[in-house]
């Protein structure tokens, strides 16, 4: 089977070289071109725009930063809608706002190809062992027929509907992932400042009802102050941005993610953005410090 694959950050790379490993022929693209090589090595080959890949390939998949990098993609200049014709599909795993995708699908439409939002729960181990969980919504037929590459890609594959549900039942997950994300920091904080043992706080929390493989795996990290990333913090703040416009429209009241919000901007505003989304942690530290 062959297919285009657009973004080649941290999740990009490693799909797009798990499909290569599992016999797929994959065209890839990246805004920053260079990245590419490394693909080139596992056997890819290039497009030059999106617009090229879509040309080439009967199946594209996107795995963009955000709403605006997913747009600029379709809609740009040598973007996929210039090349995008019945017959064709197109899969944005990107995570975006339902709004973001509906606007990218009913374009897609609009020129007669078939489209699919799909992003992923997991992370950058997880993707590099083709263990994501794939929350997918939009043409049906369009998801039976990649099935191969998100069986490839993932443990598990949702088809949830219609247009906006892969994207909500993500938003929501992240917003529960970012709020468990402070109270585990502020409470590795509270252990440490009030003269326990945080890592033996690791071993209570692992023993329990509330023991989970975030805890587990960061944990560790977190108390070496090491942040390299796995899922960039700017990332879980765009996440917690677009989940609490979700509950804005729904009316739902959630102090808590709007906290958690607050965390990750502050984190931002500190320059870690590029950094774990563990990295709240030291905004955290930071503010005990002041008080
Ligand atoms: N990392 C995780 O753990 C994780 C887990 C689940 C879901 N996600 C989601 O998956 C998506 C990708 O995450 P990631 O961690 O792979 O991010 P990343 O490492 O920051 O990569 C982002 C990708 O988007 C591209 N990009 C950014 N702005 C662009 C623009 N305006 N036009 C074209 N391309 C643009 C980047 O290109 P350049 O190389 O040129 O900058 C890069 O290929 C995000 O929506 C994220 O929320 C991430």
């Amino acid at each position: 089977m062959e297919v285009g694959f657009l973004g080649l950050g941290i999740m990009g790379k490693a799909m797009s070289i798990n499909l290569l490993r599992r016999g797929f022929k994959v065209t890839v693209w990246n805004r920053t071109l260079s990245k590419c090589d490394e693909l080139v090595e596992h056997g890819a080959s290039i497009g030059e725009t999106p617009a090229a890949v879509v040309k080439k390939c009967k199946y594209t998949i996107a795995m963009l930063s955000d709403p605006s990098a997913a747009q600029s993609v379709v809609f740009d200049k040598d973007g996929v809608l210039e090349q995008i014709s019945t017959g064709k599909g197109y899969i944005d795993m990107s995570t975006v706002d339902a709004e973001t995708s509906l606007k990218i699908s009913e374009a897609i439409k609009a020129k007669g190809g078939d489209f699919l939002e799909a992003p992923v729960s997991g992370s950058k181990k997880p993707a590099e062992d083709g263990q994501l969980v794939i929350l997918a919504a939009g043409d049906k037929a369009l998801y039976e027929e990649i099935l191969p590459a998100f069986d490839v890609l993932g443990k598990k594959s949702f088809y949830l509907g219609e247009v906006g549900n892969g994207a909500k039942m993500k938003l929501v997950v992240n917003m529960i992932m970012g709020s468990m994300m402070n109270a585990f920091s502020e409470g590795l904080t509270l252990a440490e400042r009030s003269g326990l043992d945080p890592g033996t706080l690791l071993d209570v929390l692992d023993l329990g009802a509330i023991s989970n493989g975030m805890f587990k795996l960061k944990g560790p990290t977190m108390l070496k102050n090491n942040y390299s990333p796995a899922f960039p913090l700017k990332h879980q703040q765009k996440d917690m941005r677009l989940a609490l416009a979700l509950g804005d429209e729904n009316a739902v009241p959630m102090p808590v993610a709007a906290a958690a919000n607050e965390a990750f901007k502050k984190a931002r505003s500190l320059g870690l953005g590029d950094l774990d989304f563990s990295a709240v942690h030291e905004t955290l530290k930071a503010l005990d410090h002041s008080t």
